[in-house]
């Protein structure tokens, strides 16, 4: 058995007399040199500070255990977005044990008076700050747990850049520990100033940003385009039919501008996306699209489907054609690539498409409807209906 201890800032008093004895004991202590400082000398096991690859270490952590009792330290709660879920996640929840402290979210709400349940957790520790982005709506609370010295005046240059400037901005120092700070700001106000290293970031929405909900169909506006983008209304329409889910994988093929990918992200917070374009640099806007909406884990792979999906190790839940759909086998190689559950939706404007798309109906059955959208424009001193281009969308469920 494998146990993960968390340690608060308070160190080893923080402990639990079973919890002390347990690191006392055990054969090998991995940690960090913070997390392993804290336990006493007379502890007896050897101690292995962690590698800079975490994982190759967790992966060896089962064929340690065989004959030594292993204890892994951790900081606050293990499970919430630190070593104990990535350990979790590797080795399976059978042979893990996990002993939580407090963690930095719990105690900053505490310190704060908001409750935990009406406040949004976001882990900024992949060290790219717009990942708050998505939750910037007037008014939301939000906890962000950093990445060092810098993350508190990066998150503040996120929200001043988006009109949110005049947000709340509280830095959490050292929390539980004897340093500890609280430091009670704007985003504006906050500039540039670098934070202690060990800071999380609270937020209260404020301000006039553009308000952009995680609904799907935001204005194009919305996303650096080339005119190649699936239109917001249609867009709502299409991310229904996908049905984002936490944990689940999306391709979108022909993606554009990403719009879907993006919108699939932010939808479902914990769900994964791949964007695969052919234009290069179609796929660094993509690129860019993603970090600016704060969903900067969408992977892009620039290359021509249906080949480039042959470099795609993990069958996806849903998949998105935006493009590409007359290339010769790329819807059956599609639906073909769906695991059991899953959805497939394209989209054409083309009577060569839509060709496809009733072929497709014909033999695999599924859904095919017509969207036809039409606009309130200015029309000389008057107002008339401008349609779009009609939308035949394809909607397929496998067993
Ligand atoms: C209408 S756009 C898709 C719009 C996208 N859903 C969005 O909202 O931004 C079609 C895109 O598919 C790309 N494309 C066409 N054929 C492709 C193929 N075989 N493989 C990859 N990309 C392709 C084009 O370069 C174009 O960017």
């Amino acid at each position: 058995m494998i146990t993960v201890v968390g340690i608060g800032a308070d160190g080893w008093p923080s402990l639990s007399p079973e919890t002390r004895e347990l690191v006392l004991s055990a054969d090998l202590l991995v940690g960090g040199e913070r997390q392993l400082d804290l336990v006493p000398d007379d502890a007896a096991g050897e101690r292995r500070p962690w590698p800079k690859s975490i994982v190759a270490l967790v992966d060896e952590l089962p064929a340690l255990d065989d004959s030594r009792s292993i204890v892994v330290l951790a900081s606050g709660d293990p499970l919430l977005h630190g070593v104990g879920a990535t350990i979790v996640r590797r080795l399976g929840d059978e042979r893990v044990r996990i002993v939580p402290a407090i963690s930095s979210y719990a105690l900053a709400c505490a310190r704060l008076g908001w409750p935990q349940a009406d406040t949004e957790l976001v882990s900024a520790t992949s060290r790219i700050p717009e990942v708050v982005v998505p939750a910037l709506q007037p008014g939301r609370r939000i906890v962000v747990l950093g990445f060092g010295a810098r993350s508190a005046a990066e998150i503040a240059r996120v929200l001043r850049e988006r009109g949110f400037g005049a947000s709340r901005l509280v830095v959490l120092e050292e929390l539980g520990g004897e340093a500890e700070a609280i430091i009670d700001s704007t985003a504006d106000d906050w500039g540039d100033r670098d934070a202690a290293a060990l800071h999380v970031v609270a937020l209260e929405v404020g301000g006039d940003g553009r308000l952009l909900g995680r609904a799907p169909g935001l204005p194009d506006d919305a996303y650096e385009h080339d005119g190649q983008i699936t239109k917001s209304d249609v867009r709502a329409i299409t991310l229904a039919a996908l049905v984002p889910v936490p944990g689940q994988l999306l391709w979108d093929v022909g993606a554009g501008s990403g719009s879907v990918a993006i919108e699939w992200l932010r939808a479902a917070p914990g769900a994964r996306a791949i964007a695969i374009e052919r234009d290069a640099e179609r796929a660094r806007r993509i690129e860019r699209n993603a970090v600016a909406l704060g969903v900067p884990s969408l992977r892009v792979v620039n290359g021509e489907a249906p080949a480039a999906l042959d470099a795609l190790d993990e069958r996806p839940d849903a998949i998105f054609i935006g493009g590409g759909l007359t290339t010769y086998g790329l819807l059956t190689r599609c639906r073909k690539a769906l695991r059991s559950g899953g959805r497939l939706v394209a989209n054409v404007v083309t009577v060569e498409g839509e060709t496809l798309l009733s072929r497709a109906h014909a033999e695999q059955g599924g859904r095919l409807k017509r969207l036809a959208i039409t606009h309130a424009e200015p029309l000389g001193a008057f107002t008339g209906w401008r349609p779009a281009l009609p939308v035949t969308q394809y909607e397929l469920r496998v067993p």
